[in-house]
């Protein structure tokens, strides 16, 4: 059996992101259009409650990625299931993620987005778990920093589930 409890506050988690959305307002004042990227689907609950904060005009896209695993680790090869909808030659992309755990999948799909030639290219996360990182990647926007713990909800999920939970939450298994 599973029990999830509360790392962080539906309100804590809304709070910071309204934060961060202000901090995108200032930076890309003046920007004629900033497009926000989301890696489905853990991101979607993150990139819609920041996108409507975001003031600089927004388009939206999303990629579908799985990593490999081995183990429970994620391992640097990246497969995609769904791509992008169009080209980002020449625009400014923000990259929308739900947390960055080994560094693996952003490290790969960044490399990938530079390839293509936008303008800019920045990335932003909701929750960070520096302790496992093994392949250093630039953050420029991040949420919260966590333990070295699995967490659920707000778009993160467990075998799929718990994705809609209004909150951060810590999984533990136990035994019956
Ligand atoms: P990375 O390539 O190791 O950085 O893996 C990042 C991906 O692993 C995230 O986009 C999540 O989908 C998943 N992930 C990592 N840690 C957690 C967690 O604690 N809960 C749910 N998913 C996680
Ligand atoms: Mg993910």
């Amino acid at each position: 059996m599973e029990k999830v409890s509360v790392l962080i506050s539906e309100e804590e988690v809304n709070k910071r992101i309204r934060e961060m959305a202000e901090e995108i307002n200032k930076d890309y004042k003046g920007c004629k259009c900033l497009k926000l990227i989301g890696i489905l689907k853990g991101s979607v609950f993150f990139m819609t409650e920041l996108a409507k904060h975001v003031t600089v005009p927004v388009k939206l896209d999303f990629m579908s990625v799985s990593s490999y695993q081995d183990g429970t680790e994620s391992t640097g090869t990246v497969k995609i299931v769904k791509d992008l909808d169009e080209p980002i030659k020449g625009d400014d992309i923000l990259v929308v993620e739900d947390i960055i755990d080994s560094g693996n999948t952003l490290s790969y799909l960044l490399k990938m987005f530079e390839e293509r030639k936008p303008n800019s290219i920045k990335l932003c996360t909701l929750l960070d778990k520096p302790e496992r990182r093994k392949v250093d990647v630039k953050v420029d926007y991040e949420g919260f920093k966590i333990p070295d713990k699995f967490v659920v909800g707000y778009g993160l999920d467990y075998a799929q589930r718990y994705r809609n939970l209004p909150y951060i939450g810590v999984i533990d298994f136990i035994d019956e």
